[in-house]
């Protein structure tokens, strides 16, 4: 840790953890390993030490400071939401226990998980699946608590309707296929051919290969569109809808804020998910997974300190399935 830049300098080594932070927002060059001080866990908190971080597209547009007004201009920066390790300490009125192995996500619009231990609301934390490993389970959190908000909250699938979800072959987009089915759902799914194969075996009624088929030429309608990938417009595919049907994206903007507004009290609705963790869906995912109702598909693992490189992958945006970064 000696040859690591040092923050907080006048604390002592044991005050002190090994992080990957930035100094400004750019590329992932940015991303370096550092000393920075430990955190403290304050009430309703938990300090994990944390094992593996999943990686998200969000933890690269917060990288490229698209959302400074959110993120601010304090630096050094922890960045990253998913995290997976133990319980180290409890603060005052936190309900996990000192060695409870946990998953979650930290709600914080930068988060601060690329490091050794964080202090985070042990409400957005659960006790982590015991089926898989940790370092699989730090890719569950921040996915698919989109996808079941998206779909289960913001689109109320139920039982025999059919659900359209574009960009199936994600991080997100693996867990969304699983969750509709689970939810009873018909589901045609929408990627490149190159993962038809992963989609139809993660449940997909029907996969559409997007480099052969214009989603605008089907003829069936859907009761719910999850445009996970977010390169459509409520306009291009609302005549996809059933009447009553639902249209969720993931990416603001102020385009999908206004349809929002403007469909709001419509029969057919845009929404925006915008991801929380909470302990009551991060219980349902653990159920789940455990009950061997949801594979968890991890592309590819870094060491922490190749950080770059995981984000230069995550970049490309043919991730199939989640990115993880161990911590070690
Ligand atoms: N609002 C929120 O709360 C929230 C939460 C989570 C994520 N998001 C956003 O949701 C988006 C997706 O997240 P993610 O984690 O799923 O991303 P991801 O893992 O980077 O998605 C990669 C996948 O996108 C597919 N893809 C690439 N081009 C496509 C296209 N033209 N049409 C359909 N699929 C395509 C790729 O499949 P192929 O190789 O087969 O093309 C690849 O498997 C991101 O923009 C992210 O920021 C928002």
């Amino acid at each position: 840790m000696s040859a690591l830049p040092q923050y907080g300098k006048h604390l002592h080594p044991s005050e002190m953890m090994r992080a990957v932070v930035i100094d400004r927002y750019g590329g992932p060059e940015m991303l370096h390993e550092a000393s920075v001080p430990r955190p403290v866990p304050t009430r309703g908190q938990v300090l994990v030490r944390t094992r593996f971080v999943g990686v998200n597209p969000k933890d690269v547009v917060v990288r490229k400071g698209k959302f400074q007004v959110a993120t601010g201009k304090k630096f050094p920066l922890i960045i990253g939401h998913d995290i997976a390790g133990e319980v180290v300490e409890a603060g005052l009125g936190a309900d996990l226990a000192e060695g409870d192995l946990v998953y979650g996500m930290i709600n914080d619009f930068a988060g601060r998980a690329y490091a050794e231990y964080a202090a985070v609301d042990s409400q957005q934390l659960a006790k982590a699946p015991t089926s898989i490993e940790l370092r699989v389970a730090a890719a569950v959190p921040l996915a698919a608590q989109t996808a079941l908000q998206a779909l289960r909250d913001d689109a109320r699938v139920k039982p025999g309707q059919h659900v359209l979800i574009n960009g199936a072959s994600g991080g997100v987009g693996v867990f969304a296929v699983q969750i509709a089915k689970i939810l009873g759902a018909q589901v045609t799914a929408v990627c490149s051919h190159r993962n038809v194969e992963l989609v139809t075996e993660l449940g997909a009624d029907r996969v559409i290969d997007y480099t052969q088929t214009e989603l605008v030429d089907l003829d069936e309608r859907f009761d719910a569109i999850f445009d996970v990938f977010g390169n459509y417009r409520f306009d291009t595919l609302e005549q996809l809808l059933t009447p009553r049907g639902t249209y969720v994206h993931t990416i603001p903007s102020s385009r999908i804020f206004k349809d929002v507004a403007r469909t709001f009290v419509r029969r057919k609705r845009a929404k925006l998910v915008i991801v929380k963790s909470r302990r009551e869906q991060l219980d349902w995912l653990r159920q789940q997974i455990d009950a061997g109702s949801m594979r968890v598909v991890v592309d590819r693992s870094f060491p922490l300190d190749e950080a770059p490189e995981a984000h230069r992958y995550m970049e490309t945006k043919r991730a199939r399935g989640k990115v993880v970064l161990e911590v070690g």
